[in-house]
């Protein structure tokens, strides 16, 4: 088959998906598919076996042979490295190269590339891509949507409310949370600009951080839950076995996400028992159904160490598909190697 594989992009994610994307690339051109890696937003073929030539780009804050480091990538400087200084996401023949294409393998992570702009605008123009459709995106990658959409459905999922540009300054004695708190991007992901909160000076400063330095225009306020965390993938809206991650010095920032040795995985977890872990399978899969998902995703728990409870924190529409990465090592444990995973999400696409 002929495959455009999509990555990069304008989101701070963009390193990341480098990374997914080049991991895409080769496998499958090893399967014996003609592969190109794609830059999305400058419109730029890329080698998927020397990244280290894009990531020379201004301040995209990665090394190949460290991983991704703790900086993410200066997208105003992206912006003004494209040559034709154009607005648009689509860097130039973009959308031809992916009509030539029997598909688009989606490697984006963030912004226009999963949260559902960009599957929009494929399914105007007949473009076949991989992963969740329009919708699915749009619903899951509002985190506050996403939680409606849960609680209305009866998944379990924490409390939680967000603050837009017109708001931000409501008191916090008026918002009805108390501390600890965390406060995150409402369509944010690989825990870039989340903060959590203690006290009610830290709490005024994440917020101005939010709105001022990183530029948000919605972030999601929620009670901080101190537990074990756990991903669970998704195929075809069935739920692979689950990962607990335990990350190197307790938290799972961009950081321990990224960096070899970051974060301990274990698939099946250790910390749950069987009923327990299927039950948060089972919330998986209504949570898959209740976005409207399809083809696959994962979703992301956590164990609230007071009550013991678990609680579904978000569905991630593209989820990673780094070496580091939850899903492909949820596949891996059911046998199903990297190369396999990435050609049933293929095929699952073209259902
Ligand atoms: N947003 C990152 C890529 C993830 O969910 O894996
Ligand atoms: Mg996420």
């Amino acid at each position: 088959m002929k495959i455009i594989v999509l990555a990069g992009g304008l989101s701070p994610e963009r390193d990341v998906s480098l990374i997914s994307g080049a991991g895409i690339c080769r496998t499958l051109r090893e399967r014996g598919h003609q592969a190109f890696l794609l830059d999305v937003f400058f419109g730029l073929p890329y080698d998927p076996d020397r990244l280290e030539e894009v990531f020379s780009l201004p301040d995209s804050g990665l090394s190949i042979a460290e991983g991704i480091k703790t900086t993410t990538p200066d997208l105003a400087a992206l912006k003004a490295a494209r040559p034709d200084q154009s607005d648009c996401y689509l860097g130039p023949n973009v959308i031809e190269l992916c009509r030539m294409a029997d598909i688009t393998f989606m490697a984006l992570h963030g912004s226009v590339g999963e949260n559902g702009k960009l599957q929009a605008t494929f399914d105007i123009l007949g473009i076949k891509y991989t992963g969740p459709n329009s919708l699915g995106c749009s619903l899951s990658m509002n985190k506050l949507v996403a939680k409606q959409v849960f609680k209305m459905s009866r998944v379990p999922t924490p409390r939680g409310t967000s603050l837009t540009a017109a708001t931000k300054d409501t008191p916090l004695s008026e918002l009805g949370y108390y501390l600890p708190l965390v406060i995150k991007p409402c369509s944010g992901g690989s825990s870039i600009g989340v903060y959590i909160v203690h006290t009610e000076e830290e709490y005024t400063e994440a917020i101005r951080r939010s709105f001022e330095e990183d530029q948000q225009d919605e972030v999601v306020i929620e009670p901080y839950l101190k537990g074990r965390e756990y991903a669970c993938g998704l195929i075809a809206g069935k739920a692979l076995p689950l990962v607990e991650i335990i990350p190197k010095d307790g938290i799972f920032n961009y950081e321990n996400k990224y960096q070899t040795g970051g974060a301990t995985e274990l698939c099946p977890p250790q910390s749950l028992d069987i009923k327990t872990q299927k039950k948060m399978q089972r919330a998986a899969e209504k949570a898959f159904a209740a976005l409207r998902m399809d083809v696959y995703s994962r979703a992301d728990f956590i164990v609230d160490e007071s009550d013991g409870k678990f609680y579904c924190l978000e569905m991630n529409g593209l989820p990673g598909m780094t070496p580091a990465s939850l899903l492909p090592k949820a596949a891996e444990a059911i046998g199903i190697e990297y190369g396999d995973l990435c050609e049933i999400i293929i095929d699952q696409s073209f259902k």
